[in-house]
């Protein structure tokens, strides 16, 4: 097995593809364009939508590239050998020119011969689709893998929930995958452990997806003009499989900034299990800050959206850096640490340098001294706390005078063995909003409007409009194409083959703010696809929800399933009005509307 770098990773990974006949493309922003489903860029294939459903790409049918993605949903686990916010992932791409026996073919020649990354073949496991009523068993690429010379007992079937991929939306080109695991020599977590359990034994590397459907709408998927071929692979999970690492942190990827983090705190990242997380997290989070402030279309730290989860993030680091005593001023060393190791690759980082670390700073200035402070007030609160829940109007005193974010507050609380009345905050927060005269540009200083109540009761405002649609349009058809929500507004893009008037609009307002007058309330409930398909549920029937699903009820006004979260009663949402209807794409429309306290 060849000891690479990252960069020479990627660089061996866009050269084989280019021996192979792929156009090398840049990576896209972080910041997708036209997508209302998603904040940032997950995945590769996000950039490339058009091109999969069958629009001719410029430089022709087979690509290859470095997309730098983001996922935030996992936050919690960094720290861990695996998960970083931000990740660069390998691609090579056919845009209906080869399928599934070239693209395992290509996959196991690179990981395996001697000249490319030389893995040991026995240390190779691979997960196959099992099918179901959508699409077949994919035979063809577990016959392929044993035609390449791989162990059949190293190959395991799985379903939906694991081996098919499509994109964060709703809707759009997907397809079964097989995925690749390198077994790390832990011992199995149980005797069902395989290649797809999660214990951290068998790390996925690389994940070949088969894009030949379109999904439409809920449990409809149509075949798709042309077959693709979109794999994945994690740069950073491949080096540490590589450089036989113990975890992504401890490659040359994060070595220099793990130094610097060391110097600046005088402290050692191994000294102990709080250090070990509170560098890794430290680390993650700044080299994701460094590439949202450097993206070509880069954001700045804000209270909504994209520049939300950069608050955030900025904001997680600030904490740890200050658990560990770094001086004022350790964000920007690192994050130079990071733009030096990342322009060579990423020339974005050079230009915006300045911009990356002045915003930086500033968010540091506002921030670490109202820290120190709130976490001093934390402290007095938990010293005189009767019970184990912190209450709703204390986290948002730590909220609007500290700018303390409210999963914060809850983090700071759980590692003290308390929680945090979250309900009692939005409650508090919705009071103050309603208060305050300042309007919804500056409500609060240091605060942060998202996943709060707000967004619950917009969140639960979006089920009633989509129920008033289908009653006022008089049409089952109208599905939800994407769904986008922040403090201050509902976005919903709904499937519909013409303007809605504005009498229609009327009613579906009228319809809506009848249920909210009917002060329902709104009940979550457990069950299985079939009883909430039998209930008459909308939504999304689909496994990879598992085998159960949440099915939110309204009264008689609507029964949909969702993940949540939403308000508890409907009369909690205000007065519903609708700003805009337009059109967002072909057959497709558009609605904003608000919550009015
Ligand atoms: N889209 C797939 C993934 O993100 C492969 O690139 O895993």
């Amino acid at each position: 097995m060849r000891a690479l770098t990252s960069k020479e990773l990627r660089q061996l990974y866009l050269d084989f593809f280019k021996s192979k006949g792929h156009a090398v493309i840049g990576s896209a922003s972080l910041i997708p364009e036209n997508d209302p489903t998603v904040l940032f860029t997950t995945a590769g294939m996000h950039p490339l939508v058009p091109y999969l459903m069958g629009e001719k790409h410029p430089e022709g049918k087979r690509l290859t590239d470095v997309q730098k993605c983001v996922r935030t949903g996992d936050i919690d686990e960094v720290g861990d050998p695996s998960h970083c916010t931000f990740f660069e992932m390998l691609g090579n791409w056919s845009l209906g020119d080869y399928f599934k026996k070239e693209s395992i073919a290509f996959s196991y020649e690179f990981l395996t011969d001697e000249k490319w990354l030389g893995i040991p073949k026995d240390k190779l496991y691979f997960t196959c689709f099992e099918g179901d009523k959508n699409a077949p068993r994919d035979t063809v690429s577990f016959d392929r893998w044993v035609e390449m010379g791989v162990d059949p007992s190293h190959i395991v079937f799985l379903p939906k929930k694991n081996n098919w991929w499509g994109p964060a939306g709703m809707t759009g080109p997907c397809g079964p995958d097989t995925e690749i695991f390198f077994d790390t020599g832990a011992e199995p977590c149980g005797p069902d452990c395989k290649a797809g359990c999660d214990c951290h034994k068998y790390l996925e590397i690389w994940n070949n997806v088969f894009m030949e459907y379109n999904k439409v709408a809920d449990g409809v998927y149509e075949p798709l003009a042309q077959k693709n071929v979109d794999t994945g692979m994690g740069l950073d999970r491949t080096i540490a499989t590589l450089q036989g690492a113990k975890s992504v942190f401890d490659t040359d990827a994060f070595a220099p900034a793990i130094t610097k983090i060391a110097e600046l705190s005088h402290k050692g990242y191994e000294d102990n299990a709080d250090t070990v997380k509170a560098f890794r997290i430290i680390a993650d989070h700044i080299r994701c800050a460094v590439f949202m402030l450097g993206d070509q279309r880069g954001i700045t730290p804000s209270n909504v959206d994209q520049g939300y989860i950069l608050r955030r993030i900025i904001r997680r680091s600030i904490r740890f850096s200050m658990q560990l005593d770094m001086p004022d001023g350790s964000l920007n060393e690192i994050a130079k640490v990071f733009i030096d190791q990342y322009a060579p690759f990423y020339s974005e980082l050079e230009q915006n340098r300045e911009k990356i670390l002045s915003e930086l700073k500033k968010e540091e200035n506002r921030f670490a001294s109202t820290l120190k402070k709130g976490i001093r007030e934390f402290g007095k609160l938990v010293a005189v706390l009767e019970g184990k829940t912190i209450n709703g109007v204390d986290a948002f005193h730590l909220y609007d005078t500290y700018g303390f974010p409210i999963e914060f507050t809850v983090e700071l609380a759980a590692e003290q063995g308390l929680s945090v009345d979250v309900d009692g905050f939005h409650a508090a927060f919705r009071a103050h909003q309603t208060l305050s005269q300042a309007g919804a540009e500056q409500r609060f200083k240091g605060g942060l409007a998202d996943n709060t109540e707000a967004t619950a009761a917009l969140h639960s405002a979006t089920h009633l409009m989509q129920a008033a649609l289908r009653k006022v349009l008089n049409d089952d058809n109208v599905a939800q194409k994407g769904s986008n929500i922040t403090a201050e507004r509902l976005r919903f893009d709904f499937s519909f083959p013409r303007k809605v008037t504005p009498e229609e609009l009327l009613e579906v307002e009228r319809l809506v703010n009848e249920a909210i007058k009917a002060d329902v309330p709104i009940i979550c409930e457990e069950m299985t696809v079939a009883q909430a398909k039998e209930q008459g549920a909308i939504g999304l029937f689909e496994s990879k929800y598992g085998s159960k699903v949440k099915v939110y009820t309204m009264g008689e006004f609507s029964k949909e399933i969702c993940g949540g979260p939403h308000a508890t009663h409907t009369g909690a949402l205000g007065t519903f009005k609708i700003k805009k209807e337009e059109a967002s794409s072909a057959g497709v429309r558009r609605i904003k509307a608000v919550l009015i306290p």
